[in-house]
């Protein structure tokens, strides 16, 4: 029998080491690799070397397969024809320059694509003639006929996987067809990504792009608002969130409640909902700190993720705060009138809570107060039970019934706080410990103010 790989201690007409260094393959400590025509084992000898998990070589020929069992009993072989190939998933599969004794060369790359782990790569190294034309070529070699393809039907061949050229294979003295070596993978349906915040431009780049190509595009606005009103199936969960929180206004802090409550699948489920396999386009707002866990479970779902990424083009609107800040400080400033300061304030420190009620999961508290220079505190407190939280931050608004009650040079009285009490469902839960401070101790309110649950009058 002829010599055909090179080992030490025998030459065959294989640059067998130079071949492997050709292949390109990924690192192999703990996976599966079979080597199909393996021939004397050189291959699976050296997965096996790097630490495989499971390594196993089949081939027709006996004589190989007893000389391969010999150089490496850390291996497993198998006499056996392709035709017949094991009922196994591997992670690296080889097929080095055997493809052109298949009958059906493309039925073997997809059988053992098959057997591919859902992240597995077939190595594939094979001759590949010089041709513009797709065409498979009947080439003359030392012993036989065999049929190799050009360029352009290797293509063909390969238009349902994910493939790649990964460059030349080995030249040997007297190869009729130059050889390369392709990695092959499963074909996986990609999700493209458009998470961006609001205002980047998210749905004119997808409906520009995607359906061009053929790639549904899934709004995750619209998605949520299906889901809200009963006419896209969800989850009892989701269903429910929906229910409690969905608004059209504030779809952002509904995506945020979703993550909090660990129902990102949920969320992955809607969209896909229709599209589950093919190539999408996600347009859907995602806080950058959740990219990842979307990622994590298209990937799951056997997708391949694709985020896109951009800059806004255009000024970005001023941060809340800062507007809020900003038109204030104006609005202040008319009242005083350009240079003049305001005149001083005479009257007493005051303010009343006008309405309790329940917003978004929190206690809303609306009213008015005034501190000793006649402007809105800076800051409140309030008591339920036995915390007492401190708000800092809270909406300033325009109470002009005051402003005409009281004389004040201006109507940037009202107070609207929003409290993040997870204990309190609902104002029905508030007790007589229950307190609402202006300033340091200006005390609008101690014990449940029976006027102002459920909308009271403003004074
Ligand atoms: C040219 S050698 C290549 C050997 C090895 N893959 C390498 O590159 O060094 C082709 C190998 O494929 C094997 N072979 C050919 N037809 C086969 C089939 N139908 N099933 C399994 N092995 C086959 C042969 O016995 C031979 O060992």
């Amino acid at each position: 029998m002829a010599q055909y790989q090179t080992f030490p201690d025998a030459v065959g007409d294989s640059l067998t080491l130079d071949k492997l260094k050709a292949l390109h393959l990924p690192e192999l400590a703990g996976k599966a690799f079979l080597d199909v025509g393996c021939n004397e084992g050189f291959f699976c000898g050296f997965a096996h070397f790097q630490g495989a998990g499971r390594v196993l070589g089949i081939d027709q020929s006996a004589a190989f397969v007893e000389r391969a069992r010999k150089r490496f009993p850390g291996c497993e072989f198998r006499e056996q024809d392709w035709s017949h190939l094991p009922d196994e998933r591997f992670d690296v599969i080889l097929l080095a320059s055997a493809l052109h004794y298949a009958d059906d060369q493309p039925a073997l790359i997809q059988a053992l694509v098959e057997r591919l782990t859902d992240d597995g790569v077939l190595v594939l190294e094979l001759g590949i003639v010089s041709s513009r034309k797709a065409e498979w070529r009947r080439v003359k070699r030392g012993i036989d006929h065999r049929l190799f393809p050009s360029m352009p039907m290797l293509r063909q061949v390969l238009a349902g996987y994910a493939w790649k050229w990964m460059g030349p294979s080995v030249v040997q003295a007297g190869d009729p067809v130059p050889r390369h070596v392709v990695h092959v993978s499963r074909r996986r349906p990609v999700a493209y990504l458009l998470m961006q915040p609001p205002g980047y431009g998210k749905s004119s780049l997808a409906s520009g792009l995607f359906p061009k190509a053929g790639v549904a595009v899934v709004s995750g606005d619209q998605a949520l608002s299906l889901a809200a009103k009963g006419k896209a199936p969800a989850g009892a969960a989701l269903k429910s969130l929906l229910d409690a929180h969905y608004s059209p206004y504030r779809i952002d802090a509904v995506v945020r409640r979703l993550f909090e409550q660990d129902m990102a699948g949920d969320l992955v489920a809607l969209w896909l909902e229709g599209h589950e396999g093919e190539d999408v386009a996600i347009d859907a707002y995602v806080p950058a700190e959740h990219h990842g866990k979307i990622a994590q479970l298209l990937r799951a779902r056997g997708y391949l993720p694709v985020h896109l990424d951009w800059q806004r083009s255009g000024p970005a609107p001023m941060p809340a705060a800062r507007v809020a800040e900003q038109a204030e400080a104006f609005y202040l400033s008319l009242a005083a009138g350009e240079g003049a300061a305001p005149p001083p304030y005479r009257g007493p420190v005051a303010g009343h809570v006008d309405e309790i009620g329940m917003e978004d999961g929190r206690l809303s508290i609306r009213g008015w107060a005034i501190d000793e220079a006649g402007a809105l505190p800076r800051v409140f407190s309030v008591r339920i039970g036995r915390r007492t939280l401190r708000i800092e931050a809270f909406e300033r608004q325009l109470r002009p019934d005051v402003q005409r009650h009281l004389g004040l040079p201006h109507a940037l009285v009202g107070y609207r706080l929003l409290v993040d009490e997870p204990g309190i469902a609902s104002t029905a839960e508030l007790d007589r410990h229950f307190q609402v401070v202006a300033g340091k101790s200006h005390v609008l309110v101690s014990g449940v103010p029976t006027h102002a649950l459920g909308g009271g009058a403003s004074r």
